[in-house]
């Protein structure tokens, strides 16, 4: 295979979680600019923590390019509850699965991690050097440190072997396709779901969890899902990449945009016997801004859109 390449409309691309909230908006990304050789397994078919079964799928399948966007991933709750399962299967499937693109020739890689990899109290907005410079926050260091460990292997393939794998570090993502569980989801489908169910039910009031006052910023799943395939196009390097909308805003006023989209007009409270997280998360993201990519769709189209997908998609089934 010709390992400088450039990814062909007929290229064979393998999206790794392709089920996800993330994974799902590459594929409609990917189909919407006409690459139709996709390579997809469902979980089912394909447990990527088993060693075994991922280097017999690559060495059956020979994807060229691998989106990498299978992996555990939940809010603070779920990272709390299960810290175990959080570090093994983050490292189990993303060591099996960089590893066995590497051996079995494929011309790159892109690695998803997140914005949690950065130290607690980070100064703001967060450069992609800021890594490793502070202690993580700790109610997500488990799932964190797997993801450092997958960004410094891609820069331990790429040195020491030439493989072209890249890394990004998304900010929040939200979308259709997102998961709303009444526990275990993120913060942003958390309160949508709060905010529906206390308009459907008559609620005067909404509690939201902590004191309202961490500052978040959101990118729309499609504005990352145009981002990752820009950079897979256009980026080969061992830095690590921010992907964010360059905008936060307190996790308070979030509950009164998502409270607008849905209806709700009575009171919302705070709850600061709930663990807030960092203080704040916003991501420089001048190096990719800079390469050309900025996110287009603002929060409170994004917000209107993900509503109706969690009316049609959730509450419906
Ligand atoms: N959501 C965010 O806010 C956010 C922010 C920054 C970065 N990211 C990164 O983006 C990536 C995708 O996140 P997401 O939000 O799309 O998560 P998601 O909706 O939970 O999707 C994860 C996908 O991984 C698959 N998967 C999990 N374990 C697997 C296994 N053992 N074998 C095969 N497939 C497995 C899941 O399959 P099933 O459908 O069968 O469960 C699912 O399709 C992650 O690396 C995450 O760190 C997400």
């Amino acid at each position: 295979m010709d390992k400088n390449c450039k990814m062909q409309q007929d290229s064979r691309i393998f999206v790794a979680g392709h089920r996800g909230l993330v994974g799902g908006a590459i594929v409609r990304a990917l189909q919407a600019q006409g690459f139709t050789n996709l390579v997809l397994r469902p979980r089912l078919e394909l447990d990527l923590r088993e060693q075994r079964a991922v280097d017999v799928f690559f060495a059956q399948e020979h994807p060229e390019y691998v989106f990498l966007a299978a992996a555990k991933v939940g809010g603070i709750h779920a990272n709390e509850a299960y810290p175990a399962d959080f570090i093994r299967d983050n490292l189990l499937i993303q060591s099996n699965v960089i590893d066995a693109a590497y051996r079995n020739g494929c011309a790159k890689l892109l690695f998803l991690g997140s914005s949690c990899i950065y130290p607690r109290l980070c100064q703001q907005p967060i450069k992609e050097e800021y890594l490793l410079t502070g202690p993580l926050e700790p109610t997500n260091e488990w799932y964190a440190i797997a993801k450092i460990a997958g960004l410094k292997m891609c820069q331990a393939y790429r040195r020491q072997y030439g493989f072209d794998a890249i890394a990004a570090m998304p900010t929040n993502v939200y979308g259709p396709g997102d998961n709303f569980h009444p526990e275990n989801s993120h913060v942003l489908p958390a309160l949508i779901r709060r905010f529906h169910e206390a308009q459907t039910s008559g609620d005067l009031s909404v509690v939201i969890w902590g004191t309202g006052t961490p500052r978040r910023e959101f990118l729309y799943v499609d504005d990352l899902a145009e981002a990752l395939v820009f950079l897979m196009r256009n980026y080969s390097a061992a830095g690590h990449i921010n992907v964010g909308c360059g905008r936060d805003l307190s996790v308070m006023n979030l509950a009164r945009a998502v409270a607008g989209v849905v209806g709700f007009k009575g009171c919302i409270s705070a709850d600061p016997a709930k663990k807030d997280g960092a203080p704040q998360k916003l991501l420089d993201v001048g190096k990719i801004n800079g390469m050309g990519w900025k996110a287009r769709i603002d929060l409170d189209a994004g917000l209107r859109t993900t509503y109706q997908w969690f009316c049609d998609n959730v509450l419906a089934k």
